[in-house]
């Protein structure tokens, strides 16, 4: 199949005939602030079904449906509180997915099997609009080939699907850069299932109590089924294995420089990147400038793809704000092999 790549800027045939992809049936990349996505009619179950062929994703991990504005919701969802309402005012259109009852209308296929329904409105005009045009609500999964770091741009997602999808809209790189934060609003309190573009603090400041998920911060064990399945696939992994560094900015930089042999890389912030010269490195940018880590955490994985190194180690940021999100993605493509550099003694750092 040739993938065709629609420019917007080219005028409004490009969304209608973007549109026309969804509502034959057929595979559209989308841009959204977030990550790009992988797009189908959520309510086609073929084209659903060739979602997660095109990914290569287990069909009991549920996608979540895109919407063009508040006014969907309850098409698709039953029960919805007054909560949801509230996010939606809050932060809509933007990096926040919403766990609600589903409709019968939303097939099984889409959610993986589940009676729930992760619902969006991706803060993108051009998604918002080619959506309103096609007239459907598009279930979309990070447009990666399931596994790897998550697309942040129209050419890392043709890496992945090129010749596998009808086309792809070309929208420019996503602005956030890691995926939406998952909230599931039919537990009492919510409980924060994945921690994403909107930070876990502005989500108090609405709800009050949210409970955080085992899986944001461990490896999930077979025992205990994760709340959001895509939590127990290893993810975001690049071929070398990848050791996550906690703690202290300056203790975990100067741990990563005391065991790095050669033939190895290093994600690193920006201020220590002299520390690590002669080696393979990608800066995620300033230690406290966690909006510029979040919009480069994926693209620091994908880009050790083209390197032979033989190992990663990276830095992590702290918790706090969008922290949160962007040490998750790291300590997952670590598959939680994390060291903690803080509890480390100073003799085996080296300082
Ligand atoms: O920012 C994003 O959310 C991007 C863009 C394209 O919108 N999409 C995205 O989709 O990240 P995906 O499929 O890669 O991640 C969605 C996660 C998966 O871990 C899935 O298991 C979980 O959401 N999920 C979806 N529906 C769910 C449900 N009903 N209950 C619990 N978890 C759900
Ligand atoms: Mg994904």
């Amino acid at each position: 199949m040739k993938t065709r790549v629609f420019h917007p800027e080219n005028g409004e045939n490009e969304i209608r005939e973007a549109a026309q992809i969804l509502r034959s049936g057929g595979l559209l990349g989308i841009p959204t602030e977030t990550v790009y996505g992988l797009g189908a009619s959520a309510l086609n179950e073929d084209a659903v079904l060739h979602i997660f062929q095109a990914k290569g994703r287990p069909q009991d991990n549920p996608l979540i449906i895109h919407v063009p504005d508040v006014t969907w919701l309850e098409r698709y969802c039953a029960q919805v509180p007054d909560t949801a309402y509230r996010l939606a005012e809050a932060f809509w259109p933007g990096p926040l997915t919403m766990i609600l009852p589903r409709k019968p209308i939303v097939p099984l296929r889409t959610t993986g099997g589940l009676d729930t329904v992760g619902v969006r409105c991706p803060d993108h005009p051009v998604t918002r609009a080619i959506i309103q045009e096609a007239g459907v609500p598009v279930a979309a999964p990070s447009g990666n080939t399931s596994g790897r770091p998550s697309p942040t741009s129209a050419a890392d997602m043709l890496e992945d699907m090129d010749g596998k999808i009808d086309g792809i809209v070309d929208g420019g790189p996503c602005r956030v850069g890691v995926e939406s934060t998952i909230i599931d609003l039919t537990v009492t309190p919510p409980r924060l299932l994945r921690p994403g573009g909107l930070p876990l603090e502005e989500l108090r400041r609405i709800l009050g109590e949210v409970a955080v998920d085992k899986a944001v911060t461990q490896k999930v064990t077979g025992s205990e089924p994760p709340r959001a399945p895509g939590m127990k696939y290893r993810h975001y992994a690049p071929h070398a294995p990848v050791t996550a560094v906690t703690g202290e900015a300056g203790r975990s930089a100067a741990y990563i420089r005391s065991v790095l042999q050669a033939g190895e890389g290093v994600i690193c912030f920006e201020e220590y990147r002299d520390l690590f010269s002669g080696f393979q490195v990608q800066s995620l940018g300033a230690s406290g400038d966690s909006a510029q880590q979040a919009h480069r955490v994926f693209d620091a994985l994908r880009r050790f793809d083209s390197t032979p190194v033989t190992a990663i180690y990276t830095q992590c940021p702290g918790d706090a704000g969008l922290g949160l999100a962007v040490g998750n993605r790291l300590k997952k493509a670590a598959g939680f092999h994390i060291v903690d550099a803080d509890r480390l003694p100073q003799a085996v750092i080296g300082i």
